[in-house]
C-alpha cells in the first residue's frame, strides 16, 4: 500500500479561483475549519481573464437598471436554458457581492461622483459592469485572496486532485492527490467538499485558458456520481487574439467594444449590421449613426451589434472568415484606434493596450486589432441546487465555472465574476451548513485511495508506451476541428470515434524520470479529465439537434422549441470501477439523457411579456 500524508477539515475547497475563495472565506466565517486546496498558485486562475468587469446591477450610471432587467438580460443571453432560480439570486445578489469587495478593499473606477463606474457590454440593456481599467478579475483576486489569508484559511497550493473519495455510505469524505513539486501522495478528509475548479478549455487548440483549465472538477464530480448538465454548450469568446501564432488564443476583452470598439472585415465594413438575429433586432441599432448615439445615452438610439450577446458575434466573426473577408491572418480587425483618444484608450485598456505592444508589436492606439473567436467558457457542468449549491452527489457542493444552470446556453460577458461571488458565498453556506449537521468520524473508502494512487504511478512501470503530449495534442486538434464554433452531425460522430482512441492510447502512457517536478506525469493526471469533458461536450453536441447559444449545429441550424425544454444530463453508471482509462470509471459508460428544465414562475414569466 502506498504512503501518504492526511489532513483532515470540515471544509475543503478545491480550486483557488474567485468561486473558491469567496467560498471558503464564508466557510470560515461560520466557524469551520476550512482549507483551500489549489492545482497552481494562490491568484493564478482563469478569473483573471474575466477583464472588463463584474456585471450587477448597481445603478451608479443608468438609474432605471434594476435585477429585473439584469435577469431578463441573463436569461435571454442565456437563450433561456438557465437555470431561472439561478439566475433570479444572481441578479438579486451581485449588487451586495460587488459593494462587499468595495469594503473589502477593491480599488473600482470611478464617477465623477465618486460610485463604482460601470461600463456596457455586449446584451446588457444598460452599461452596468463595475471595472477596474480592463483589470477586473486580478483586482477580485487579489482582494480575495487578501481577505482569506488574513482570515486564517489554511491554502495548500500545487496540489493535484486525482479523485473525490466517499465514505462507507456513498457520501463524498475528502479526496486524494499528489504535491506537484515532491510528487508524495496526500488524502484530505472533510464533512464537505466543494468544487471550484473553474473550466475546461484546455482542450481545444485555441482558447484563453491557462494550463490549469483541463476539467478536472468537472470530471471528478461526475466520477464521484455528480451530474453535469448542457455540456455541449460552450463558449467561444468573439476576439482572441490572432497573431502571432505563438499567442493565438489570448483574450482581448470585450471592454474594448464595451468602450466603442468596433469590428471591420478586410472590405472595411461594419459587417456586424448584417448579423443582427431576429431576437434581438428590436433593440439592435441598424445604422451606425443610431448605433454611435447610443454610447453617449442609451435612450437616444439602440444599441450597436458588436454588444450583441457573444455567441452572435462570435458565429458572425466565423463567418466573415469563411467567406473570404478575414484580416490576413484569419481574423477580422477590431478598432478602437478611431474611435477614442490614445489617453483615453491607455487609461481605460491599459492592459490591452501593453498585451499588444509586447506581444504583437502594434499600438492599438494607432491601429487596428486582428481578433477571431477563441474557447473562453463552459456554460455546462456540475447541476446544482440553486440555493444551496449542492450537488446530486452527498456532500458535493460546486460554484462558478464548473457548476452549469446558471448561464444556459451562452454567457453574457461580466457574469462570471457576478456568478462566483453570489455562488461562491452561497457554496461556503452551503457546504458549512452540511458539515455542521453531519455527524460521526469522516472515514474514506481505502479501496478507491489505492485504486487512484496505483493508476496514477502505473506509466512509470510501462516501456515504450504513449506520449502525453502526443495525446493531448490530438485531442485538442479533435475538439477545434470537430467539436468547435460550428458543428455537425457527421464530425461529432467522428470525433466519438477519435475519442474512443484517444482514451485507449492514454491507458497505455509510458513515463521515465521521477514524480518530483514531472510536467509528463502531471499531464498524463490531467488526460482522463480531459478526455471526461471532450466526451461530455461531444455526447451533449449529438443531442442536442439544434442551434442554441454557444451550441450551433450546422445541420439543424435554428433553435427547435421542445430542445429548449431540456437539459441534457450525463451520468456515469459506474463510480466505483476503477478499471478505466488511468484508473478512472471508464468513460464510455457515460450517458446523456434529456430531462425537463425547470419552469420558471409566473410573476418571473411576466417580466418578459413586459418588456415587448
Ligand atoms: O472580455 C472580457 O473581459 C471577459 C469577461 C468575461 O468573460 O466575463
Amino acid at each position: 500500500m502506498a504512503e501518504y500524508e492526511t489532513h483532515d477539515f470540515d471544509v475543503i475547497i478545491i480550486g483557488a479561483g474567485g468561486a473558491g475563495l469567496r467560498a471558503a472565506i464564508e466557510a470560515r466565517s461560520m466557524g469551520l475549519r476550512t482549507a483551500l486546496v489549489c492545482k497552481s498558485l494562490l491568484g493564478k486562475a482563469h478569473t483573471v481573464m474575466a477583464e472588463g468587469g463584474v456585471a450587477a446591477a448597481l445603478r451608479n450610471v443608468y438609474d432605471e437598471d434594476s435585477w429585473q432587467v439584469h435577469f431578463r438580460d441573463t436569461m435571454r443571453g442565456g437563450k433561456m436554458l438557465n437555470n431561472w432560480r439561478m439566475a433570479q439570486l444572481h441578479a438579486q445578489e451581485s449588487p451586495d457581492r460587488v459593494r462587499e469587495l468595495e469594503d473589502w478593499g477593491a480599488l473600482f473606477d470611478r464617477t465623477e461622483d465618486g460610485l463604482i463606474l460601470q461600463r456596457d457590454f455586449g446584451g446588457h440593456r444598460y452599461a452596468r459592469l463595475a471595472h477596474i481599467g480592463d483589470l477586473t478579475g486580478l483586482e477580485l483576486i487579489r482582494t480575495l485572496q487578501q481577505k482569506a489569508v488574513a482570515d486564517g484559511i489554511e491554502v495548500f497550493m500545487e496540489l493535484k486532485v486525482l479523485r473525490l473519495l466517499h465514505d462507507a455510505d456513498g457520501t463524498v469524505s475528502g479526496l486524494v492527490g499528489y504535491w506537484r513539486p515532491s510528487g508524495e501522495f496526500v488524502v484530505f478528509t472533510a464533512k464537505a467538499v466543494v468544487m471550484a475548479t473553474g473550466g475546461v478549455g484546455k482542450s481545444w487548440t485555441y482558447t484563453s485558458n491557462s494550463w490549469e483549465s483541463t476539467g478536472d472538477g468537472h470530471a471528478m464530480s461526475l466520477w464521484a456520481g455528480a451530474d453535469l448538465i448542457d455540456m455541449e454548450c460552450v463558449q467561444f469568446h468573439p476576439t482572441g487574439m490572432v497573431w502571432p501564432l505563438s499567442v493565438r488564443g489570448i483574450l482581448v476583452t470585450e471592454g474594448v467594444r464595451g468602450d466603442g470598439g468596433v469590428l471591420r472585415n478586410s472590405d472595411g465594413n461594419r459587417f456586424m449590421f448584417d448579423y443582427i438575429p431576429p431576437m434581438f433586432a428590436a433593440e439592435t441599432a441598424d445604422s451606425e449613426e443610431e448605433g454611435d448615439k447610443w454610447y453617449d445615452d442609451h435612450s437616444a438610439g439602440r444599441r450597436p451589434p458588436e454588444l450583441l450577446p457573444r455567441d452572435e458575434v462570435a458565429r458572425s466573426i466565423n463567418s466573415e472568415v469563411k467567406a473570404g473577408r478575414g484580416s490576413p491572418h484569419g481574423g477580422v480587425f477590431l478598432d478602437i484606434a478611431s474611435r477614442r483618444s490614445a489617453e483615453d484608450i491607455r487609461r481605460r485598456l491599459p492592459s490591452m493596450y501593453h498585451q499588444f505592444k509586447e506581444l504583437a508589436g502594434v499600438d492599438i492606439t494607432a491601429e487596428a486589432m486582428e481578433v477571431g473567436p477563441t474557447c473562453h467558457y463552459i456554460m455546462g457542468g456540475v447541476r446544482v441546487d440553486a440555493d444551496s449549491t449542492a450537488t446530486t452527489a452527498a456532500g458535493l457542493f460546486a460554484a462558478g465555472e464548473v457548476a452549469g444552470g446558471m448561464h444556459g446556453a451562452n454567457r453574457l460577458g461580466g457574469n462570471s465574476l457576478s456568478d462566483l461571488l453570489v455562488f461562491g458565498r452561497r457554496a461556503g453556506v452551503g457546504a458549512a451548513e452540511f458539515a455542521s449537521a453531519r455527524t460521526g468520524t469522516v472515514s474514506v473508502d481505502q479501496g478507491q485511495v489505492d485504486a487512484a494512487i496505483s493508476a496514477a504511478v502505473e506509466p512509470f512501470e510501462r516501456e515504450n508506451g504513449e506520449n502525453p503530449y502526443e495525446i493531448q495534442h490530438d485531442l485538442q486538434s479533435t475538439m477545434q476541428s470537430l467539436v468547435g464554433i460550428i458543428r455537425t452531425g457527421s464530425e461529432l460522430d467522428e470525433a466519438i470515434g477519435k475519442l474512443d482512441e484517444l482514451e485507449e492510447r492514454a491507458g497505455r502512457i509510458s513515463l521515465s524520470g521521477g514524480r518530483k517536478y514531472n510536467p509528463g506525469w502531471n499531464l498524463a493526471t490531467d488526460l482522463p479529465s480531459m478526455l471526461t469533458v471532450s466526451r461530455c461536450t461531444t455526447l451533449g453536441a449529438i443531442n442536442r439537434k439544434e442551434s442554441r447559444g454557444g451550441h450551433t449545429r450546422d445541420d439543424f441550424p435554428k433553435p427547435v422549441e421542445e430542445m429548449g425544454k431540456v437539459n441534457f444530463v450525463q451520468r456515469t453508471p459506474n463510480r466505483e470501477n476503477a478499471d478505466g482509462v488511468g484508473g478512472t470509471p471508464s468513460i464510455g459508460t457515460i450517458t446523456a439523457t434529456p430531462e425537463p428544465i425547470l419552469v420558471m414562475p409566473d410573476d418571473l414569466k411576466a417580466l418578459f411579456e413586459e418588456a415587448k
